[in-house]
């Protein structure tokens, strides 16, 4: 009780601290240790409730881990009403509004109501997955001369999203981020030297944003102190009706006009194959489920879209990767990055087994996932863009998914 009443002491002096500070908060000094509650409703003063809402974080726990560590969930909004809930566990967007042509907001992304649920059974819904994104076969890659053997955590076959505990379950620590036009958290990770057979004591950082241009702005940034590959990625499952139905009347577009064909593994054969001609061929907006049952090999192989595409770009500029626009609702989602590839996934793991937030059950295909990345098996492909980050070098990447309707 004494620690309850004292908690809520110093997180009301934050709340001051916070509402004294004006629009741009630097987080001060992080004293607080990362497994300490916190609860705080981070805001920024608001004139009058008659104004149009303002940018705003509210930050609440949202449970415990199994070995007692706290999350937290940030609530972020921006000045047109868009909210976006991102927890510390994972690092995973929980729930994310956006508006269709009539202006009504539907939560987008796929996954659950409760921590409970994301601790006991998830395909990565909303998080961050690390410290390799996608597969590496064989769970092995030689570095510098050294074989490191990873977790085959894919079939037993190969290593998938960073292994048994990957990023996407452990808790982050975070800070709340104001700017004059956005708000966000910023979260940081220390990956440490042979967690899940990787080398290196990993620092991450993942700085989540949701701005007043309808972004969802993702920041990068990593430094190790050996070399190791690295691929960060976000794994949220897209559904612009709101989840009312599967993602096959979605209209997709690539800015590629190549892949990575794959193996019966999903591990990519080294080739960059022209999608010309092919089913994997979204160069111009095409619906997803209108060749996703075509007697293609790769689509057989991936029990339907689950590849790399290689973006159409010069070096590491930001660019255009995707774009996915929803018929019944008019909802557009953009994404640019600065990453070589995406990997499309059309959600073909999903059963209906699960049921996800509001009893909403997934039944097959009933989310999309955009992950753009560095492209898989890289560390035993030397002919793919490298993912070996070294001592001394800094790990940036930013990918930004942009929404509106039509
Ligand atoms: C992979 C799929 C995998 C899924 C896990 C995607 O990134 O490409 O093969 O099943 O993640 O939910």
């Amino acid at each position: 009780m004494v620690k309850v009443r004292s908690q809520f002491i110093r997180l009301g002096l934050v709340a001051v601290i916070v509402g004294l500070s004006g629009c741009e908060m630097k987080p001060m000094h992080r004293m607080t240790p990362r497994a300490e509650p916190s609860a705080a409703a981070v805001q920024k003063p608001v004139a009058t409730e008659s104004q149009a809402p303002a940018l705003k974080i509210d930050v609440k726990p949202f449970g415990e881990t199994e070995d007692g560590q706290p999350v937290r969930l940030y609530s972020l909004r921006n000045a047109n009403g868009l909210k976006a809930d991102i927890m510390t566990y994972g690092a995973i967007v929980v729930s994310l509004r956006t508006p269709d042509r009539k202006g009504h907001m539907d939560d987008i992304v796929l996954g659950y109501d409760k921590l409970d649920d994301y601790i006991k059974n998830s395909p990565y819904f909303g998080a961050i997955v690390g410290r390799y994104g996608n597969r590496i076969a064989k769970g092995k890659f030689t570095l510098d001369g050294t074989e490191y053997t990873l977790a085959t955590n894919n079939n037993n076959l190969n290593h998938l999203h960073g292994g048994v505990k990957g990023f996407d379950k452990v808790v982050w620590n975070d800070e709340p981020v104001w700017k004059a036009d956005a708000v966000g958290v910023k979260l940081s990770y220390l990956s440490k030297d042979g967690e899940e057979g990787y080398p290196g004591n990993l620092k991450a950082t993942v700085t989540y944003l949701l701005t007043n241009k309808n972004e969802l702005r993702i920041d990068y940034e990593a430094t190790t102190d050996k070399a190791t590959p690295i691929n960060l990625t976000h794994h949220g499952y897209f559904n612009l009706t709101g989840g009312e139905r599967d993602i096959l009347g979605h209209v997709l577009a690539l800015n590629a006009d190549k892949f990575t064909p794959v193996d019966e593994g999903l591990i990519p054969t080294g080739e960059l194959a022209p999608v010309k001609g092919t089913p994997m061929d979204f160069t111009k907006p095409t619906a997803i489920g209108a060749r996703i049952g075509n007697a293609y090999e790769q689509l057989k192989f991936g029990g339907g879209y689950d590849h790399n595409w290689v973006l159409n770009k010069r070096g590491r500029e930001m660019s255009l990767a995707a774009r996915v626009y929803e018929p019944t609702t008019g909802r557009v989602m953009e994404i640019h990055t600065t990453e070589p590839g995406i990997q499309f996934y059309s959600g073909n793991f999903l059963d209906g087994t699960i049921t996800g937030k509001e009893g909403k059950v997934y039944k097959h295909r009933w989310g999309l996932c955009l992950e753009t990345q560095h492209f898989p098996d890289s560390p035993n492909k030397p002919n793919f863009p490298s993912t070996i980050l070294r001592p001394g070098e800094k790990y940036e990447t930013t990918t930004i998914y942009s929404f509106s309707a039509k």
